[in-house]
């Protein structure tokens, strides 16, 4: 029966299940068996019941035909009892005003400028670097339960001080294109109060795509489209460069940060740049090219020209909904 209401928890509602529940093998506190059975039942009983309007049978959900070049998870064995996955795609960093950053951002958070200014000393004035990222998420699963892999992009707004601390760095990530059908995933981006676009994207089932025949070396394109008619779309062209303007490390911190949409709860994504999927030769590709995207909270479609980014993997481990407060003078992973 215990296990049972494990499976329904994880089925019923995965995302919130991957924090909440902690599964009886895995149990390695020292808390007694019967404390554990009581506070373990209750929050199952409670998720069973605040998830009961949402109810997907993992093999109908219509996703699993999609097979992906990415290589497999390399830490669910070494995290059982976490959510974990890859996210392969590009991230790149658009430098726009701080002026426009400022109308972009919600007014009563502040910009972390010294913050970013001591990773990119020579980053021109005046201005504050958005980022985009386009990535397909490969693998993801906690306690053994796997779900259908997905695809996700938007622009995001790190180095934000949410706490007004004038010292812990949040990204901002108010909206998403995310794969159409995934219930799962779409539900647990809108659980953070995301504005979440489900959407088409080509290539469906992969990071990017390489363009045949490009005049540029090697050249690769991802593009999402909302479902609904002109309501979103993002898309990329990127081509491999040997000018590395952002450094590694720069990408590792905030992609690091503690992301947040509406500010009531915030995701912790855990992203480790030293597994098997980001060590390989050649496993990271500096990339420049074109980004394309019509999607909230810039007002009007916008391309951006001579985009610096990487193309690469990464392993991730995600906290979910967690108090921001609890953030307080993190300075993240590396
Ligand atoms: C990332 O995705 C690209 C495009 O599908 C693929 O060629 C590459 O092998 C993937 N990388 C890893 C480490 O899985
Ligand atoms: C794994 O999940 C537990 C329980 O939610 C959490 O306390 C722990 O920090 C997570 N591990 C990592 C490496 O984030
Ligand atoms: C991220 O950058 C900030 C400086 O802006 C620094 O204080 C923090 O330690 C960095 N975090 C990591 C993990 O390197
Ligand atoms: C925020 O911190 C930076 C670096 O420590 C400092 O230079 C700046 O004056 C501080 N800003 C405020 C408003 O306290
Ligand atoms: C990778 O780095 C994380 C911390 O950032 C560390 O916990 C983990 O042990 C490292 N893994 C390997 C394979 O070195």
């Amino acid at each position: 029966m215990f296990s049972t209401y494990v499976d329904v928890a994880l089925v019923c509602c995965p995302i919130l299940a991957f924090v909440t529940v902690q599964h009886p093998k895995m149990r390695i506190n020292n808390q007694s068996n019967l404390q554990y059975f009581l506070l373990s039942f209750f929050s199952l009983v409670a998720l069973r019941y605040a998830c009961s309007t949402y109810f997907v049978i993992p093999n109908e959900i219509p996703l699993t035909t999609c097979t992906s070049k990415d290589q497999p998870n390399p830490i669910a064995s070494k995290y059982p009892g976490n959510a974990t996955g890859t996210l392969n795609g590009t991230v790149a960093v658009i430098p726009i005003s701080l002026e426009l950053a400022r109308q972009l951002i919600p007014p009563q958070y502040g910009i972390l400028e010294h913050a970013y200014r001591a990773l990119l000393p020579s980053f021109p004035k005046d201005m504050y670097p958005a980022v985009v990222q386009a990535l397909h998420d490969h693998e993801v699963q906690a306690f053994g339960y796997k779900i259908p892999d997905f695809s996700r992009t938007g622009v995001e707004f790190p180095f934000v001080d949410m706490l007004n601390d004038n010292y812990t760095s949040f990204k901002w990530a108010p909206s998403l294109l995310m794969t159409s059908g995934h219930d799962i995933a779409l539900k647990g981006a809108m659980d953070y109060g995301t504005i979440t676009f489900p959407a088409t994207f080509e290539p469906g089932c992969d990071a990017y795509r390489s363009v045949p025949n490009s005049k540029r070396p090697e050249t690769t394109y991802f593009s999402a489209r909302s479902l609904e008619p002109g309501a979103a779309s993002l898309s990329t062209l990127f081509s491999s460069t040997k000018d590395e303007i952002f450094p590694l490390e720069f990408f590792k911190n905030f992609t690091n940060q503690p992301t947040f949409a509406d500010g009531k709860t915030c995701d912790n994504m855990i992203r480790l740049f030293n597994t098997s999927v980001s060590t390989a030769p050649n496993a990271i590709q500096p990339v420049k090219g074109t980004v394309r995207a019509h999607l909230a909270p810039f007002t009007s479609e916008q391309e951006w020209t001579n985009v610096y980014g990487l193309r690469l993997d990464s392993a991730f481990i995600e906290n979910n909904y967690l108090s921001c407060e609890s953030f307080r003078g993190y300075s993240g992973h590396g």
